[in-house]
Order: structure tokens, then C-alpha cells, then sequence
């Protein structure tokens, strides 16, 4: 079959290098791809938001199967574009993208099937945000309702730094049309967890748990990130909250997709935080996590290809989806500066001597005249597996001690335990 992955960073990457072993796929290519990816793949100079390009594209390819990794080519509606002309595809269609792409839309469809969640209320009006907040005591969270690049959530102290969110989003919309409406919420707090599953709009299989690190510099600090870091299986999901998790949480939202009209096929990502009341969700994506695929997919032993047909077919309940029992932990090499602006084209040196088991993912990079140099914030992810959480680390640690870029920057507390743990 011909196949074409959309995206460009360390999570596609991860799916990529899973791909290439499947038997099943003639040619593959890679739009817009990586420095790293180019390796593996053909790789297509189509940005993943040019939908005109990418369907143009793949009627002139003959492509028969997408993957779809990135959330704002599925909110955009490249799925539909592309089944529209006979690709088939794994990923959401727009309107059951909207589990991300509108966060009052995840709200309310919690809130009408009973799944726990944070409470809340939405705004479109910017006073009345204001007011609200003013009234409201103690810390809450302002989130812009659409996409903002992992960026468009603030967990504020109080009133105060509610309201300065609320009129940045709302007002100066630092995050664009995203911000027409906020969500404003209680702030939960304990250990967060994130679980990806498959699902095809009637079956869902959890993939191993991991716990992602999105603030910037250790012990959890700094600025939040798309993700410095991630480690699976996550040491706080014990096997009773992964049972609770299914019936409380998994199924209903698949099953509540389903009643709207709007059946879910492809990685639906749960963002938990494990409470005293129990878990509940923090935030739905309709894709995979970056960087929590590079973390989970290298644990994958069965035929991700296999099984990313299953999902478009509708026929996961028949598909082989298998685990290795170790661990794994991703470290995120980025720019100096990230996550605010970044300078790019330093040239990147990987020494010799990786440690075993170890894969270092591309993200922001870009080979030239033979050199590889950066082009992004995030530039490498380098993830190791191995038999116990603790090795891991080490070596994915020992890998990240072979990288060298000017201005290489890189968290030291991956995997260590409370790295992730909010508000307690
Ligand atoms: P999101 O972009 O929705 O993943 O939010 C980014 C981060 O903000 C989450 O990973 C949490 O750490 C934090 N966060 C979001 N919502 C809440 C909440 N209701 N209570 C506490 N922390 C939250
Ligand atoms: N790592 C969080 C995300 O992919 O949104």
C-alpha cells in the first residue's frame, strides 16, 4: 500500500519508525517530515496545515492510507478532505476532533454523560469572564477554548492573575480566534497521567499509560511546554485506577462520541489527574501526545500498521495490540529559550557509543549539505527502554550526554518520582 504520515516532529517520527517495519507498506511518505524522519522515509516539503496540498498530493501519489498526526490538520478537517476522495485515514474527522479543538465543547459533553471533570463555566463575553472570576475565590484555571499550541492554559492563584489571563486571551487574543471563548475552572490537584487508546468509535484499547513533564525547567517550574519529557507505564497508575479509568471515563467517552454522531477512529488521548475524589479528565486530544508517543510506542511489540487499519476499519476488537512489560523514558533535548522564541541552524552533534535499546527522534531538525542543524524548540527527543523505570532513565540519560548543540537544554528530573504532581 502507499502510505502518507502528515507531520513533522518527534511524535511522528516515533510512528514513522514503527511503520517502516510493517510488511504491508510499499512506498511511504512523510509530509512534511524531519531531518531524522528523512532517514526512513520519503519526506515532502507540504506544510501538515496545507489541506489543498496534502489532498492534491495524495490523489497525484495514488496514496491509499493517511495518518494524521497533528491536531490542526484534524480540527481543520483533513480527514473528511481525504475520505471525501477515497484515502482511507486514520485520525478524526472534524467534527469528532472537536473533543480538542473546542474545549467547551469537551466540557459539555462531559458534563451531559457524566464523566468527571473539573467544574466549570464558559464565557464568550469578556466582562462577563471578568466578573466571574472576580467573584470566584481561590485558584482557577483560564483556558482558551481552541488550539494554542499546548499554550492556552493558565493555572492562576487567584482573581487577580485570572483576570490579567481572561483579557489576554479574551482581549488581546494572544492566542488568536481561539480565545473568542474561555473556559474558567476549579483547579484539581494531584499526580497526572496520560493514557493514548485506540479506538474505532466502539472498541478502545488503552495503550501503556505515561506521564508527560510540560513545564520548562525542573521540579516542575518555568513556563509550561508542549512537553520536555515523558516517561510510560506512569507510576502512579495502579492497576484498580486503570479499571476504574475504563468504565468511568474511556467507555463513556467513546460511547458519548458515538451517541452525538460523532464516532471517534484514531488515538484519543486522556489527560487525567488522579484526585482524592478519583480521576478525572484534565483534557481530551485527538491524537497522539508528543512526547508521549516517543515514549510508548517504542514499549508497542505488535504491528502498529496492523493495527491503524484495524482502527479505519472499524474492526480493533480483532486487532493485536501488545505491550513489552518494561519501561521507558523520553528526555526532550530543546533550543536555549524554548518555549519562547528560538534561534535555529546550530549544528547538532550526536557522539558516538548510544547506549542499547536507545532511539533519538528528531523534532526541530533539518539536515543541510550533509550537516544536521536545528529548527525548532523542541530538536530531539531521545528515548530508552528497558526492563525497569530506573535503567531507563539511566540510559536515556547517558544517550542525552552524547548530544551537543549550541544552547542544548534539557530537563534533569525525567522519571523521577513527583515530577509531575500539581497543587499538593
Ligand atoms: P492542558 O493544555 O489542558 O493540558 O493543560 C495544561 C496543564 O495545565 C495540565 O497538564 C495541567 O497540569 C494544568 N491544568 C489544566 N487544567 C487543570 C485543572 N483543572 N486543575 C489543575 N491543573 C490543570
Ligand atoms: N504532551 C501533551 C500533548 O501532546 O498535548
Amino acid at each position: 500500500m502507499n502510505v502518507m504520515v502528515v507531520g513533522g516532529g518527534g511524535r511522528e517520527h516515533a510512528i514513522v519508525e514503527k511503520l517502516v517495519r510493517s510488511p504491508r507498506i510499499g512506498s511511504l511518505c512523510v509530509l512534511p517530515g524531519n531531518g531524522g524522519i528523512a532517514d526512513l522515509a520519503e519526506c515532502v516539503p507540504i506544510p501538515a496545515t496545507d489541506l489543498d496540498s496534502i489532498v492534491a498530493f495524495a490523489a497525484e501519489r495514488s496514496i491509499d492510507f493517511a495518518v494524521v498526526a497533528p491536531d490542526d490538520p484534524l480540527v481543520m478537517g483533513l480527514v473528511d478532505r481525504l475520505e471525501a476522495v477515497g484515502v482511507r485515514c486514520f485520525g478524526p474527522n472534524a467534527r469528532a476532533a472537536a473533543i480538542e479543538g473546542s474545549k467547551a465543547y469537551a466540557k459539555d459533553l462531559m458534563r451531559r454523560y457524566g464523566i468527571p471533570t473539573a467544574r466549570y463555566e464558559v464565557f464568550d463575553d469578556v466582562d462577563r469572564a471578568l466578573e466571574y472570576a472576580a467573584s470566584a475565590k481561590g485558584p482557577m484555571v483560564v483556558k482558551a477554548d481552541g488550539l494554542a499550541r499546548g499554550k492556552g492554559v493558565v493555572v492562576a492563584e487567584d482573581a487577580v492573575q485570572a483576570g490579567a489571563a481572561i483579557v489576554s486571551i479574551m482581549r488581546d487574543r494572544v492566542f488568536g480566534a481561539s480565545g473568542e471563548r474561555v473556559v474558567i475552572e476549579e483547579r484539581l490537584s494531584g499526580p497526572e497521567v496520560s493514557v493514548l487508546a485506540f479506538t474505532d468509535g466502539r472498541t478502545i484499547v488503552p495503550m501503556v499509560s505515561s506521564m508527560d513533564h510540560k513545564r520548562a525547567f525542573d521540579g516542575d517550574t518555568g513556563p509550561n511546554t508542549g512537553g520536555m519529557g515523558a516517561v510510560a507505564p506512569n507510576p502512579y497508575y495502579a492497576p484498580e485506577i486503570a479499571d476504574a479509568c475504563m468504565e468511568r471515563i474511556f467507555r463513556p467517552t467513546v460511547e458519548a462520541l458515538r451517541a452525538e454522531g460523532r464516532p471517534f477512529r484514531g488515538c484519543l488521548y486522556f489527560g487525567l489527574m488522579l484526585t482524592e475524589e478519583g480521576p478525572k479528565v484534565i483534557e481530551y486530544n485527538c491524537r497522539f501526545g508528543d512526547p508521549e508517543a516517543q515514549a510508548v510506542l517504542p514499549l508497542l511489540e505488535s504491528d502498529l500498521f496492523e493495527i491503524l487499519l484495524a482502527v479505519s476499519g472499524e474492526r480493533l476488537a480483532e486487532a493485536d495490540v501488545r505491550f513489552a512489560d518494561g519501561a521507558s523514558c523520553c528526555v526532550v533535548v530543546a533550543s536555549s529559550g524554548y518555549p519562547g522564541p528560538v534561534r535555529d541552524g546550530m549544528e547538532i552533534y550526536v557522539g558516538a557509543g548510544l547506549p542499547p535499546e536507545t532511539i533519538v527522534y528528531h523534532a526541530g531538525t533539518r539536515r543541510e549539505g550533509g550537516r544536521l542543524r536545528t529548527a525548532g524548540g523542541r530538536v530531539l527527543s531521545v528515548t530508552a527502554v528497558a526492563p525497569t523505570a530506573e535503567e531507563a532513565r539511566a540510559r536515556a540519560y547517558a544517550a542525552v550526554g552524547l548530544i551537543h548543540f549550541e544552547g542544548a537544554r534539557f530537563r534533569n528530573d525525567i522519571g523521577m518520582a513527583g515530577g509531575s504532581i500539581h497543587g499538593s
